[in-house]
């Protein structure tokens, strides 16, 4: 069986990142707790990894006051400037391993809002990184994650309008929805901030997964990225499952397959891609 792994499978750029701060903070051993603010990745594995090592998870803002002084490391996914500020009110020592692209984000909104542009950010209102970048405006920012949500907008009229993105929404659909407002006739600078390795790793995705007989996504439960993953790949490959470790590979879906193709998430660590690789092409 030929088995193809995507080049663009696993870590982004800022999940590395954010992931290496963290064993780098562990390292230096000071004695002080060390705090990531919310999990640092969507995978489990990892972060039992980095809890046996005693660092331990701060979840969300009623938390902050609770907890023993220490360092704070805020994720790829960034924090709201209130949730910053909070931190350091409380005495907390942080390290920022905000990706530098959702940190760009936080600028273009901060900058554009108060000059005076009303701000909707395409992408998930729940999503953490959504929820960070809403809290850089200085005016009251707007999600827009589907068509529904348009009209309920209000009327920019003789407004300035500013539009980003998440950095992980589909670009077809950023597009699409971009048009929809487009032709409400207002005053709009869309920004198009989807981060290249979103897009990359999705087109890879559907490359692959077209060209094969079988295909396997890997990723946590709950990472949002692996999940449109599965979906770009579920659409071209019938025979497409999610996994997030070998335990839950099944033998019997490659049983007549020929070529299988595996991809993963951003919060998916290169150890778990090459296990998945040696146990599909030794074992299946
Ligand atoms: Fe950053 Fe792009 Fe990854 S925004 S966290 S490099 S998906």
């Amino acid at each position: 069986m030929e088995v193809i792994v995507a080049k663009s499978a696993g870590f982004c750029f800022g999940v590395k990142r954010a992931v290496d701060t963290v064993y780098e903070q562990i390292s230096r051993a000071e004695d002080k707790p060390i705090y990531t603010y919310g999990p640092i990745i969507h995978n489990e594995e990892v972060v039992k990894d980095l809890a046996e090592k005693g660092v331990q998870v701060m979840e969300g803002e009623e938390a902050i006051a609770e907890k023993k002084k220490g360092i704070v490391i805020i994720r790829s996914h960034g924090v709201s400037r209130h949730v910053q500020e909070h931190l350091e009110q409380n005495g907390f020592q942080i390290v920022d391993a905000t990706c530098p692209f959702v940190k760009k984000i936080h600028r273009i909104v901060e900058q554009e809002s108060q000059n005076g542009s009303s701000i909707i950010i395409i992408g998930n209102p729940s999503h953490p990184e959504v929820e960070g970048i809403v809290g850089w405006s200085s005016t009251p920012a707007m999600v827009v994650e589907n068509a529904e949500d348009i009209e309920k907008l209000p009327d920019f009229i003789g407004k300035k309008l500013c539009i980003v993105s998440q950095t992980t929404f589909n670009y077809k659909k950023f597009k699409d929805l971009v048009e929809k407002i487009q032709k409400k006739g207002y005053d709009i600078t869309v920004l198009n901030t989807i981060c290249n390795a979103t897009q990359e790793r999705q087109i890879e995705a559907k490359r692959i997964s077209a060209d094969v007989d079988g295909m396997l996504v890997v990723g946590g439960k709950h990472s949002s990225n692996t999940q449109k993953l599965y979906e770009i790949c579920k659409k071209e490959c019938n025979n497409t499952h999610f996994i997030q470790t070998t335990d839950d590979l099944d033998p019997a879906w490659f049983g007549s397959s020929d070529r299988v193709g595996i991809t993963a998430g951003a919060s998916t660590p290169n150890n778990i891609i090459e296990e998945v690789q040696t146990h599909v092409r030794f074992k299946f």
